[in-house]
C-alpha cells in the first residue's frame, strides 16, 4: 500500500519510518526544506534512540521517501496520515491551524477515494470538522473521502519501541471501509508478524488489542490517557510533600500503592514535575474542550497547578539551603523534560534554571543530548562538557533529569570538586546511603528524613 505521512516531526516521522519497517511503501511530507534534506542526507532532525538506523534502512529498501510536495504524495498515495503540530494556544486550546492547511491542500488535489487518518493530538470533534471541510473544499467532484482518527501513544526515548509493541492500537472510524484498510495497515503490528527491529531476541509478541470506534471517542481516548497519567504524577507528587512533612518514605507509599492491581504501579515515581511536548499541552487542551461542552474539569486544572508549583518547591528548597542565592554557583545535571530525549519543551529543568537565574545564581549545566536545544531556549548559563565539569565550584548540585550515566559517575570525584557537596536529587535517582557515605548532604523528593511539622495535639476527649 502507498501510505503518505504528513509532518516529519517525532510523531510523523516514527509512523512513517515504522510502517515502512512492515512493508509499506510510505512517502513523507515535510514543508521544512531543512528538515527534508537533513532527512535526506541519512541523519534526522532529533535524538530518538533507534530511529536513524530504522529511517536509513528503510530508505535503502526504497520503501521510504522524503518529499517536501503534499500534492505529489497525495497524489500516489490513497491512505494520508495526518501528523502535524498542534501547539497550544495563549487560552490553553489547541491550535489547529496546521491540520486545516493541510487538510485544505489535500482537498485542492485530492481525486478518487482517499482515507484521510488524524494522528495529530487533536480535541474531540476535530473529524467531524474535517469531514465538513473536505466536504465543502473538495475541489473535484470524484474525490471521495473517509476519516479516521489514530491517536498515537507514543513516548519520546522509546517511541520506536511503542510503534512495534503499543498497549492497543486505536481507531475512530465512520466505515466498514476505513476500519478494513486500518486494520490492513496495522496487521503486522498487530499480529507482531515482523522482524523486530528493537529487540534481538524478541519476548514481546503477543497479539496487540485494536479498538474500533467512533472518530469522537478515538480523539478522546487520548486527551483521556494522557490526563490521567498526568493525574497520577501530580497525586503522587502531592503525597510526597506529605511524607516529607509528616516522616514517611513517598518511595515505600508509591510502591505498596502500585501494587494494588486496580491502582498499578507506573506513572507513580514522584520529582520536579511532568515536562514534555505532550502532558502539559494536552492537559491544558482537554480541560478547555471540557469546560467549552459545559462540564467541570476542576479536578484537571489541580492536576496542571501541582505541577506548576513544583518549580516553587525546588526553588524554595535551594533558597532554604543556601540562603543567599545571589552570586552562588550552582550545578545542574539534566536538561531534557526526561532521559533519553533532547527534548527541552516545557523541561521542568529549564523552569527551575530560569527561576535560580533570576534569583542571581551562576548556573553550569550538563545533560548527555539536550544541550543544543536548551542553549536557544535558555542562553544566560554555562554549558558544561560533562557532569564532572557541572558539579565543579558548586554549592548545590540539582539532579533534574534521571540519564542512565549519572548513576555511573566517580562520587568521590564529584564530591571534592564542589565547594559545598549538597545534592538535590528531584527525580529520587540516587541512594541516600550511597550518597551520605560518600559525604554528601543529600535533599530527594518526599522521604521525611526531617519532618517539618510537630506532631498535632492529641485531641481533648
Ligand atoms: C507521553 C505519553 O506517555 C505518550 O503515551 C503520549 O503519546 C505522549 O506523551 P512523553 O511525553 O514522551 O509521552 O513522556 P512520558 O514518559 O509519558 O513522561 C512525561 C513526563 O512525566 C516526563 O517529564 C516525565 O519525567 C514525567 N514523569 C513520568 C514523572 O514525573 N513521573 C512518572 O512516574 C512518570
Amino acid at each position: 500500500m502507498n501510505i503518505a505521512v504528513i509532518g516529519a516531526g517525532y510523531v510523523g516521522l516514527i509512523t512513517a519510518a515504522g510502517l515502512a519497517e512492515t512493508g509499506q511503501r510510505v512517502i513523507c511530507v515535510d514543508d521544512d526544506l531543512r528538515k527534508i534534506e537533513i532527512l535526506n542526507s541519512g541523519a534526522i532532525p532529533f535524538y530518538e534512540p533507534g530511529l536513524e538506523e530504522l529511517v536509513r534502512r528503510n530508505r535503502q529498501a526504497k520503501r521510504l521517501e522524503f518529499i517536501s510536495k503534499l500534492e505529489d504524495a497525495a497524489a500516489e498515495c490513497q491512505v494520508i496520515f495526518i501528523c502535524v503540530g498542534t501547539p497550544p494556544q495563549e487560552s490553553g486550546e489547541a491550535d489547529l491551524s496546521s491540520v486545516e492547511l493541510v487538510a485544505r491542500r489535500i482537498s485542492g488535489c485530492a481525486r478518487g477515494y482517499h482515507l484521510v487518518i488524524e494522528k495529530s493530538t487533536v480535541p474531540v470533534q476535530t473529524g467531524r470538522r474535517l469531514q465538513k471541510h473536505f466536504a465543502i473544499y473538495g475541489s473535484s467532484s470524484q474525490f471521495q473521502c473517509d476519516v479516521a482518527s489514530n491517536p498515537e501513544f507514543l513516548r519520546e526515548g522509546s517511541g520506536v519501541e511503542d510503534f512495534f509493541h503499543p498497549d492497543r492500537i486505536v481507531v475512530g472510524v465512520e466505515s466498514e471501509k476505513a476500519a478494513t484498510l486500518l486494520k490492513e495497515i496495522y496487521q503486522p503490528v498487530l499480529e507482531q508478524t515482523f522482524a523486530c527491529p528493537v529487540h534481538d531476541d524478541c519476548g514481546k509478541r503477543s497479539r496487540v488489542p485494536f479498538v474500533v470506534t467512533d472518530i469522537n471517542s478515538a480523539e478522546l481516548i487520548k486527551h483521556a490517557s494522557n490526563s490521567f497519567l498526568a493525574m497520577k504524577i501530580s497525586f503522587i507528587n502531592m503525597i510526597a510533600d506529605l511524607c516529607e512533612a509528616v516522616g514517611a518514605n513517598v518511595g515505600k507509599v508509591a510502591e505498596a500503592l502500585g501494587m494494588d492491581e486496580r491502582i498499578g504501579a507506573s506513572f507513580l515515581r514522584p520529582g520536579v514535575g511532568f515536562g514534555g511536548s505532550c502532558f502539559p499541552k494536552d492537559l491544558q487542551a482537554f480541560v478547555r474542550v471540557g469546560e467549552d461542552a459545559g462540564c467541570d474539569f476542576s479536578l484537571l486544572r489541580e492536576v496542571e497547578r501541582i505541577n506548576q508549583r513544583r518549580i516553587d518547591m525546588v526553588v524554595s528548597k535551594i533558597k532554604n539551603e543556601l540562603w543567599v542565592v545571589r552570586g552562588k554557583r550552582v550545578g545542574v545535571w539534566g536538561l531534557a523534560f526526561k532521559p533519553r530525549t533532547d527534548d527541552v519543551r516545557s523541561a521542568p529543568a529549564l523552569a527551575v534554571i530560569r527561576r535560580l537565574l533570576a534569583e542571581g545564581a551562576v548556573v553550569q549545566a550538563y545533560d548527555p543530548q539536550a544541550m543544543e536545544k536548551a542553549k536557544a531556549e535558555v542562553p544566560g548559563i554555562e554549558y558544561c562538557a560533562d557532569a564532572y565539569a557541572a558539579a565543579q565550584g558548586a554549592e548545590a548540585l540539582l539532579a533534574l533529569t534521571e540519564w542512565d550515566e549519572f548513576l555511573h559517575l566517580d562520587l568521590a570525584r564529584v564530591r571534592q570538586s564542589m565547594v559545598r557537596p549538597l545534592i538535590f536529587d528531584g527525580r529520587n535517582m540516587f541512594s541516600r546511603a550511597i550518597m551520605s557515605e560518600h559525604g554528601f548532604e543529600y535533599l530527594d523528593i518526599g522521604s521525611g528524613g526531617s519532618a517539618r511539622k510537630p506532631l498535632p495535639d492529641a485531641k481533648q476527649g
